[in-house]
């Protein structure tokens, strides 16, 4: 016959939640709390005034309880530290990815993953998207009310008064491969924008500037969102072997963009009125996104107050990736390996045997459908009015309602997101491909140099440093490397670069012993 496993009732103990001394009690048979509980069991409560808004934490390896407050719906992670163990290591909150961990205190941009709503400053996107422009917008996000008509004018003076790049700048674009990936190029250029501005490197002005000197930051803001798009279009003409064209004064922040990129010699050029007003719209869409992967990077970067260029650069690095910015040139990739209608049902298979992403699908906040998306996708069709239908259009469609009514998709509450459509209309405009991630780039420079200004002003900012769970070796002894044995993974077969490198090397050794 076979035993079934006993379980032993539970012992109970009352213990002292500031020492963790305890005492046992007699478990009476038969009391429990709660419905189908088998064993006793008590659970303290606190109640009364002062234990609203906090958390309880009964630590079952010592006994005692701690009260940690709930502000925001958020515990601190600081707090945790009281809750230590006999050796007194303190608790860390682990939260690879930061899926559930909030870093900073932000008044810029609002988002409800579950409702589908974005707010940036409170305003909802899809009115800032029909009535406002990408440079008013900048203004909103990074000094946090909509501008007068004169702060406006002055806004807007200061920007396109600091479009001109320092010749060497230029210089240093022309010097790329001729088909070098323009986002890296813009990443590089951005970078190299910090050695020309002395007074604007803490490293020789001083560490502080950027949280004392407000009118500094200002000028850098203006410098930033008036030259980000000059380098961009520079990374374009160079990539297709045209020269540069300067910037042009009396055109909108959008047009000047377009000047810079199509002008070739008409007299009079002016970008089409209904493309320069649908890539701002783009350019409003793509301005902010609270603490994505980028901006994040971008807080990252600041909070060890270097200067801003710097952190922009590292900023479009991170958006760079086919997992962030980098998924509107996916999408698209993916969309011309796909084809034709047809052949979608392989594909969604193919997604769901985990071989293949749906590009331009899921997000870490949003659980429904991505609002941008919907402005994005009835944009398309005016694009499409001017330039003619991009046939992949038909593709996408098709994909997004096969996708939608697929139990793999919506149980995962996976929708289409910002980069499903913004690709095609990019496509349909003629921009090439691998050009797409520097569209995302330009207008997220607003939101990246938003929360920058946001953290400076933070009187408690502290440099971000997350903390680790240690997994590797303990403590070892240096050996000798005559000493080490010879192992069956040497670097030669792990990578081509390597055994490459090894090659010149031994050419190296040859030549300096007179063999070669
Ligand atoms: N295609 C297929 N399956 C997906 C996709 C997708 N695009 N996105 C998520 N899933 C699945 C995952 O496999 C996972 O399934 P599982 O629970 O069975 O393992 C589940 O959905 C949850 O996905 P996670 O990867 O855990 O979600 P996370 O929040 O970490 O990632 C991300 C979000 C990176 C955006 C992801 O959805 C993705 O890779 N999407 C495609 C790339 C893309 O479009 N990026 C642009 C995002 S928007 C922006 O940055 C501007």
């Amino acid at each position: 016959m076979v035993q079934q496993p006993q379980t032993k009732p539970r012992e109970l103990v009352v213990a002292d939640p500031t020492t963790g001394a305890s005492c046992p009690i007699p478990a009476p048979n038969g009391v429990s709390k709660g419905q189908g509980a088998t064993h006793a069991s008590f659970v303290v409560l606190p109640t009364g005034e002062s234990a609203r808004d906090t958390l309880t934490v009964l630590d079952n390896r010592t006994n005692k309880v701690y009260t940690i407050p709930i502000t925001d719906g958020t515990v601190k992670a600081t707090d945790f530290r009281q809750v230590q163990d006999t050796s007194g290591e303190g608790l860390r909150l682990f939260d690879a990815g930061f899926v559930n961990t909030a870093v900073a205190r932000s008044k810029i941009t609002e988002i409800d993953g579950a409702k589908g709503i974005l707010r940036y400053r409170g305003y909802p996107i899809e009115q800032l998207s029909e009535k406002s422009t990408f440079l008013e917008v900048a203004y909103l996000l990074i000094y946090g009310e909509l501008p007068s008509k004169g702060q406006f004018d002055d806004f807007e003076y200061e920007v396109m008064h600091h479009t001109y790049v320092h010749v060497k700048l230029a210089e240093l674009e022309q010097s790329f491969q001729y088909d070098a990936h323009p986002m890296g190029m813009f990443i590089a250029t951005m970078a190299a924008a910090s050695t020309f501005d002395p007074s604007g490197n803490p490293a020789l002005a001083g560490s502080d500037i950027y949280t004392k000197d407000r009118k500094l930051r200002n000028k850098q803001i203006f410098r930033i969102l008036g030259k980000v798009t000059t380098i961009a279009a520079m990374a374009y003409r160079h990539r297709i072997g045209r020269p540069a064209n300067p910037p042009q004064q009396g055109l909108s922040y959008t047009e000047n963009f377009l000047y810079m990129m199509d002008h070739l010699s008409e007299p009079g050029f002016r970008p089409h009125p209904t493309l320069a007003r649908a890539l701002d719209v783009l350019f409003i869409l793509h301005a902010d996104h609270e603490l994505n992967c980028s901006t994040a990077a971008m807080r990252h970067i600041g909070s060890s107050l270097v200067d801003p260029y710097s952190a922009v650069a590292g900023a479009a690095a991170a958006l760079y990736g086919p997992l962030h910015g980098g998924a509107n040139e996916a999408v698209v990739r993916m969309l011309e390996s796909i084809g034709t209608v047809d052949k979608i049902p392989a594909f969604i298979e193919s997604v769901k045997r985990r071989e293949k992403k749906l590009m331009g699908f899921g997000h870490r906040i949003y659980t429904s459908y991505d609002p941008r998306a919907t402005i994005i996708r009835k944009l398309a069709y005016e694009v499409f009015e001017v330039v003619g239908t991009e046939p992949l259009i038909e593709v996408a469609q098709e994909l997004e309602r096969v996708a939608l009514t697929d139990e793999y998709f919506t149980s995962r509450k996976l929708y289409p997101n910002v980069d499903f459509y913004s690709g095609l209309i990019y496509k349909a405009m003629g921009f090439p491909l691998d050009y797409f991630p520097v569209l995302f780039a330009i207008p997220r420079v607003a939101g990246w140099l938003a929360h920058w200004s946001e953290a400076m002003d933070e009187p408690n900012a502290k440099i971000w440093r997350p903390r680790q769970i240690y997994c590797g070796e303990a403590r070892r002894d240096y050996v000798p490397i005559e000493h080490r044995a010879e192992t069956d993974v040497r670097l030669t077969e792990m990578t081509k670069t390597a055994s490459s490198a090894r090659r010149r090397i031994s050419s190296w050794e040859g030549k300096k012993a007179g063999k070669l």
